[in-house]
Parts: structure tokens; C-alpha cells; sequence
């Protein structure tokens, strides 16, 4: 732990450290790469449009109600359960939480991975002069395709998660996170703003923008939901942790309101990038493009060639998307080193590298499901830990979040805690009927909807 930390645990060093901490998490491939990814699979606009309803109506109340249990037990995810009901079954869900921030930082290393040999690419010139998309395709197979580059490149990004945890919290997180978002999304915006004036635009505009009700369904439902979920890096506790090192003087809702808004911004300018530059493409459409899982591996590099000094702009944004990365990876890792460090009286050290250790292994699979073996892309490994990981167990999650606060903790003891930093908590009615009834509900009616999906 790192001596400038004042207690044991360490904390954050003001109320702007944490909001750039948590915002680090949230931001990440989540946004740049799986956001347009969900989109183009579940019938675009329409996607956006169930999205936006389930960051404000589910996941800004669930992020605040991760929040509001951090700070007051200030504890790791199973710790914050026993906290409250000692030895419960409640417990489980904490170490649900532990695993599964694991197991997606194992395939979410593997993308990470990509955008670290992207940035290599871009550096060495790879992506100069006007590319096409068949080329940028054919680069991202070959690329993916190469088993121990992708271990590699695996390897790497695990390993610079582990350095960066094991430094501890603040020394750790916070240095990363401090002035790079913003620069992150000034950079998005310009390369937005170059893709709506590409001729032939407005089809892809179209695609994000203009909802056709007709395409509305289930399936949508359940990853717009799985995606606020994992965009805001809840159900697993990473929030809870980040929050456990806060203090009392901090407000907890405007926290939570500026992490949901910058998050929502940089992922919708993304899918402003990806699908007009996609679909201005001659002879690419919305019904003829089959969505893979590189997509905006593929089409970055497009839009990038078609900006002046395109050399340096797509050097930075490749080191941006890493670093977005990275502050995203560290929090999936710190949840598990938490829960060791503070249940287990590991040193950080220790917990660190053991975690660590095995996200890398269980991410080999991952490494090799596209293209790198034929076993596991036939499998396809990568967004089979996805659907489960990144969707079913994040909203299992947090649905125990939402009933433990409601039915265990009680809601009255959630909103003194709110209250503590904030005095006047407007938006109290619409927070306390989502964490209460609406998310439980909607999260019950997709689950059971879902075992029909995998099954
Ligand atoms: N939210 C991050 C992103 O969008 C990923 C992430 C960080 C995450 N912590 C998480 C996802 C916890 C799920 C659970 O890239």
C-alpha cells in the first residue's frame, strides 16, 4: 500500500479524485468497442434508444445504490454483505462478484490486448494513406488469427494491471485517470464530427439514430440492460470497492450522475464514429454487413486515414483507448485483491499476483477464439464469457444489490447514508422506486427470459 494513504486501506484524495477513478472504470472498451458492437447486433437505434432508458432509469440508481453500500461499510464487495447481515446467504453474491470481475477482466484483457497492438500498428505506420475496409478487415483477421500475439499481447496488459493494483489505490488509480478522459473525449468528438461529413452518412446516422419500433424485442432488452451494466462497471462491485475508500463529506449522487453522464457521452459518440464511417463505405449496408466481433478494429483505422494528420491522431487514439483500458481492467482486478487484502490478511502483493495469475491463464482461451484455434472460435469462446459474464452475471448482481438495500439493509438506513454529503437528494422518489420495484422487476422478467435465449 502506498505511504501517502493515511488509514490502512488507503483513500481517495478529494470528491473530483473518485469521480475520475470511478469514471475510468466505467469508460473503456465497454464504450468504444462493445457499445457499437450491441448496437449493430440488435437492430441499431432501437438499441440506443432501450440503452439510454436503462442508464437512467436502472443503472444510474443501481450505481448509486453500489455507492451508497461502499462508503458506509467500507468494505470489499463480501465484506460490504457481512457488514450488514453477517454470514447470510447474501455473502455469495459478494464473492460472485469477486469471481466474475475476474473472469471478465480474463476476456476483456484479450480486446485490451487488441488495442495495444493497434497502437503498435499505428505507430509503425500500419494504417497510412487511404485504407479500405476490406484491407482493415483482412488486418484485424490476420491480426487476431496469430496465437502467440495475442497471448502476447494478453500477457502485457494483465501484467501491467497487476503492477498498477499491487501499487495500491492511490498512487496506483488516481495518477492515471486525472486528465486523460477528457483529452479522450475531445479526441472522439473530432473524429465524430469527421465522420457525419463523410458523403454518404446519413444511412449510418439513420441506423443509430432512427428507432424502427418494429425491431423491438426481448433480446434487445436484455443486452441495452446487460450493456448499461457493463458499461457502468455494476453488478460485480467495483463500484462498492471504489466507493469503500470515500469519505463521509463526499456526495454520493452527484458522483454517480457525472460517472452515468460522461460514460453515456463517449459511448453514443463512438456509435457517431463507427456506423456513418461503416456504412459511407460503397456497397456496405445495414442489411449486407455481418457484425464481428472487431468492428471498431475495423472501422477506426478507416476513418482515422480520412482525417489530416491522421498519423499522429490515430497514434493517440490508440494510447488513449489503452489507457481507457487500463483504468478499466484495474478495477476489475482491485475487487478480488480488496476481498483478499481485507477477508483473507493477504498482502497486496500476494493477492495481487496470484489474481492476476489466474485471469491470465483462464484468458488464453479467450486469446485464441478468434481465429487463434479452431476449437475455441468454433466454440466461440470469447463472447460465450461475454454473454454469461458480461450480461447474465452482471445483472444477477445487481439485482442482489437492488433487494439486499431494499429488503435487508432497508432503504431508510441506504437514503441516511445518501444524506451524509448531500442534504437535498431530489431525485429521492425516482431512486428509491427503482431500486425497490422497477430494476428488481425488469431485471426478474429478463432473466427468466433468458434461460430461453441460451438455451
Ligand atoms: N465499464 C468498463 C468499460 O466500459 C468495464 C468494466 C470495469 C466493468 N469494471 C467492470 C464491466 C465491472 C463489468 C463489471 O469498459
Amino acid at each position: 500500500m502506498s505511504g501517502l494513504d493515511q488509514s490502512q486501506r488507503g483513500s481517495w484524495g478529494s470528491k473530483i479524485a473518485f469521480v475520475f477513478a470511478a469514471s475510468g472504470s466505467a469508460i473503456g472498451l465497454g464504450n468504444i468497442w462493445r457499445f457499437p458492437l450491441m448496437v449493430g447486433l440488435n437492430g441499431g437505434a432501437i438499441f440506443v434508444f432501450c440503452y439510454i432508458l436503462a442508464i437512467i432509469f436502472i443503472g444510474f440508481p443501481v450505481m448509486l445504490a453500489e455507492f451508497t453500500l461502499g462508503r458506509h461499510t467500507a468494505k470489499n464487495p463480501v465484506g460490504a454483505y457481512n457488514a450488514i447481515k453477517p454470514h447470510s446467504f447474501w455473502q455469495l453474491f459478494g464473492y460472485m462478484g469477486a469471481l466474475g470481475g475476474a473472469c471478465i477482466l480474463s476476456y476483456y484483457g484479450v480486446i485490451a490486448g487488441w488495442a495495444l497492438g493497434y497502437f503498435y500498428k499505428t505507430v509503425t505506420g500500419a494504417f497510412r494513406g487511404d485504407i479500405t475496409l476490406a484491407q482493415s478487415d483482412a488486418l484485424f483477421q490476420n491480426f487476431a488469427a496469430n496465437p502467440l500475439e495475442m497471448i502476447f499481447y494478453l500477457f502485457v496488459i494483465v501484467a501491467i494491471t497487476t503492477y498498477v493494483v499491487s501499487k495500491g489505490v492511490r498512487a496506483g488509480i488516481e495518477r492515471w485517470t486525472k486528465m486523460l478522459m477528457p483529452v479522450l473525449l475531445g479526441l472522439i468528438i473530432l473524429l465524430a464530427i469527421r465522420a457525419v461529413t463523410l458523403p454518404g452518412a446519413s444511412t449510418g446516422l439513420s441506423f443509430y439514430l432512427k428507432p424502427d419500433f418494429s425491431k423491438l424485442n426481448t433480446t434487445v432488452i436484455f443486452f441495452a440492460l446487460g450493456q448499461a451494466f457493463f458499461s457502468l462497471g455494476l453488478g460485480v462491485g467495483t463500484m462498492i470497492t471504489y466507493a469503500s475508500y470515500l469519505s463521509k463529506k463526499d456526495n454520493l449522487v452527484t458522483s454517480a450522475g457525472w460517472v452515468s453522464f460522461s460514460d453515456t457521452l463517449i459511448a453514443f459518440f463512438a456509435g457517431i464514429i463507427i456506423f456513418p464511417t461503416l456504412f459511407a463505405t460503397p456497397g456496405v449496408s445495414p442489411e449486407n454487413f455481418s457484425i464481428d466481433t472487431g468492428l471498431m478494429f475495423q472501422v477506426f483505422p478507416l476513418i482515422i486515414s480520412k482525417i489530416p494528420g491522421g498519423y499522429f491522431f490515430g497514434v493517440l487514439f490508440f494510447f488513449l483507448l489503452l489507457l481507457a483500458a487500463l483504468t478499466s481492467t484495474v478495477s476489475m482486478l482491485e475487487i478480488p485483491v480488496a476481498y483478499f487484502v481485507d477477508e483473507r490478511n493477504w498482502s497486496r502483493q500476494k493477492a495481487t499476483f496470484i489474481v492476476g495469475g489466474f485471469c491470465f491463464f483462464l484468458g488464453i482461451p479467450s486469446a485464441l477464439s478468434v481465429g487463434g484455434v479452431e476449437t475455441f472460435t468454433r466454440w466461440g469462446f470469447l463472447s460465450k464469457m461475454d454473454l454469461v459474464f458480461g450480461n447474465i452475471v452482471l445483472a444477477v448482481g445487481a439485482l442482489a444489490i437492488c433487494l439486499f438495500i431494499s429488503y435487508v439493509w432497508k432503504v431508510k438506513n441506504a437514503l441516511k447514508e445518501i444524506a451524509s454529503g448531500n442534504a437535498r437528494f431530489r431525485l429521492k422518489p425516482l431512486w428509491v422506486f427503482s431500486v425497490k420495484y422497477l430494476a428488481p422487476v425488469v431485471i426478474i422478467i429478463i432473466l427468466i427470459f433468458i434461460r430461453k435465449l441460451t438455451g
